[in-house]
């Protein structure tokens, strides 16, 4: 029997780790951030004094990342690598830019793709990303495409960031996410498109709970 998957790809800053993360509590589903998997490959090519410009070298850390998810509080998941807790610095600007840079390298995603593959066991698989809908799970029963004008989204980082007590201005993460934007959806290796059967949800304006009643009501109509 086929596992049950639900995609939820989009831009960064959509929402989709909120609505991926509730969909996966909901269901009791297990759940895969496929954009931790860029993140902590970046973290090791910059630990590593990888040049950004060898891909195969790249591809080569990909293959071989010692890598756990493990579950902590409030729906947070830690990241160990080689047992090293790097949950923190993945999400920073350095390697969130490395990050989409690295996910640019058709190398690097093919030898992450039968990592993200077997992430899909029973129960069920909430899986978020770019080409979660395209690529990894083509064959999912419900894609959603979660998406949100670049304004909204910019904002919604920058609430993050200052409840972070970070200290970042609005039209410098507009700059940032228009750029990574740009880069995710002009790449020749599965770039961010909505899969041609994906649910698209524009979030600009609508709560996060509407949005997951939304998207729980189609996965019951598609049992
Ligand atoms: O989603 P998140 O911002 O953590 O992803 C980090 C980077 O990884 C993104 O900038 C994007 O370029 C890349 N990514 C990707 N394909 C995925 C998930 C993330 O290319 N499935």
């Amino acid at each position: 029997m086929s596992v049950p998957i639900i995609t939820v790809d989009g831009p960064g800053g959509a929402g989709k780790g909120t609505l991926s993360y509730s969909l996966a509590s909901e269901l009791g589903w297990g759940m895969l951030d496929s954009g931790a998997l860029y993140r902590v490959t970046a973290f090791a090519v910059l630990a590593n004094d990888v040049p950004l410009s060898d891909e195969s070298a790249i591809a080569n850390i990909a293959s071989h990342l010692a890598l756990e998810f493990v579950p902590a509080a409030e729906g947070l998941t830690q990241v160990l690598l080689n047992g090293q807790d790097i949950s923190l610095a993945i999400r920073s600007e350095s390697c969130s830019s490395a990050a989409s840079k690295v996910a640019a390298m058709g190398d690097v995603r093919a030898a992450l793709l039968e990592r993200q593959r077997q992430m899909a066991v029973a129960p069920g698989l909430v899986a978020d990303g770019r080409d979660m809908g395209t690529v990894v799970f083509p064959d999912a029963p419900l894609k959603v495409f979660l998406t949100a004008s670049a304004e909204a989204r910019a904002e919604r980082r920058h609430r993050q960031l200052l409840a972070k007590g970070e200290s970042v201005t609005l039209a410098r993460l507009l700059e940032t996410i228009e750029e990574r934007d740009a880069r995710d959806r002009n790449r020749t290796e599965s770039p961010l498109v909505p899969a041609t059967d994906a649910l698209v949800i524009d979030s600009t304006g609508i709560s996060a709970d509407s949005v997951l009643d939304t998207v729980l009501r189609e996965a019951r109509l598609r049992k």
